[in-house]
């Protein structure tokens, strides 16, 4: 196994954000300090337990992912987020309602320590709810303003070296790309206008590319498939756009994980989005609506034809970016040849 460019071990602590703070985080986090605790086990952790098969089938060469890429440790993880309710990571999973009360309660103290910060909210986009945990602010731009200091002074206060971000908030308002999507110029404008074709998961994931951090999507919304943030992800070192699938997150991480070893940031990187969920029901925050449903069924072609398409088109300007990237990181510009797996 010859690998070029291999992935230099994480170090330091790792903060997980998420907007939204409802049943996929909450179950999440505390799943998480139940294993830490020794409480469960990382049944179905694909970090954890997943392994990884490297050349021929006949090769019998299985070793486990965390063996074969640094990973962060679980007890290197932290965690923060929004959400337009206050209730606190305890709270909030005790209503989801995924998770048992008697579990929930053998990490209480751990989750009620994690509050939600206030979130960046509009109504339009989520037709169903109403909170009041929500930021003020003159336009999205100043919004978006808010959130990274929020990014800020949590990384500080955590003591992290690394951020991510994953979406976790209900699903929007099916939208179609515009204009104002097209490239970063105009969508900060549309930022500054508070263009209606903005939804605060993009207000988000900006936040979190201009600083560096990658966003990964948790939902069918168009967040993540905008040239404006496609270039914004292009123009920083560390950030990278991911779409998964909360639910069956095996062809994602292993997407990511073959992207991390070959040294690309850019392919690969659309994964296909499912809908079936876990909680839900009576304890859903977000009982789908006439617009959540027509965000699903309208997303669905979307999804099968964009996501599954292995390949993104670039623009030329970001495949000159990135090619310029490569060569001054001394990796070859195509997408063969960093690694044999
Ligand atoms: N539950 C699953 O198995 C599953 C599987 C795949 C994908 N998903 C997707 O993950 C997302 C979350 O699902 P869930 O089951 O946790 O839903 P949920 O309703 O339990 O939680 C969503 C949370 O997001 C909050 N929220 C909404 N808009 C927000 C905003 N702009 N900023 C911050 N917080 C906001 C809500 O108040 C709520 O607490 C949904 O988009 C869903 O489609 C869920």
């Amino acid at each position: 196994m010859e690998i070029k460019n291999k992935p230099t071990a994480p170090k330091g602590k790792l903060g997980i954000l998420t907007p939204g703070m409802g049943a996929v985080a909450t179950t999440f986090i505390a799943g998480v300090e139940a294993i830490r605790k020794k409480i469960s086990e990382p049944i179905g952790s694909l970090t954890q337990m997943g392994t990884i098969r490297l050349g021929k089938r006949n090769e019998n060469r299985v070793p486990s992912i965390r063996e074969f890429i640094p990973l962060a440790e679980l007890d290197d993880v932290v965690f923060g987020g929004w959400d337009i309710f206050e209730d606190n990571a305890y709270d909030a999973a005790i209503k989801a309602g995924v998770l048992s009360r008697e579990l929930l309660d053998q990490v209480k103290p751990f989750l009620q320590k994690i509050s939600p910060m206030k979130a960046v909210f509009d109504q339009h986009y989520v037709k169903k709810l109403s909170g009041s945990w929500v930021k003020k602010g003159k336009n999205w731009k100043d919004l978006a303003e808010q959130l990274m200091d929020d990014i800020r002074l949590f990384k500080e206060k955590e003591g992290c070296d690394r951020l991510v971000m994953i979406w976790c908030a209900s699903t929007e308002v099916f939208m179609k790309p515009s204009r104002v999507h097209q490239d970063l110029k105009s969508f900060e404008k549309g930022l500054a206008e508070r263009s209606p074709d903005i939804a605060p998961s993009m207000v988000y994931a900006y936040a979190a590319l201009s600083l560096g951090i990658p966003f990964a999507n948790g939902a069918p919304n168009l967040t993540v498939d905008i040239p404006a943030l496609n270039e914004l992800e292009g123009a920083s070192r560390e950030a990278a756009l991911d779409a998964l699938d909360q639910i069956a997150p095996r062809i994602d991480v292993h997407r990511a994980l073959v992207r991390r070893v070959r040294g690309h940031a850019g392919h690969e990187r659309r994964a296909h989005v499912a809908q079936r969920r876990v909680g839900g029901g009576a304890h859903q925050r977000d009982p789908p609506d006439r617009g959540g449903t027509e965000a699903r069924l309208g997303v669905q072609p979307r999804t099968q034809v964009v996501r599954l398409g292995v390949q993104q088109a670039v623009r030329p300007a970001t495949a000159r970016r990135r090619a310029a990237r490569a060569k001054h990181d001394g990796r070859p510009v195509g997408r063969e040849a960093t690694c044999r797996v």
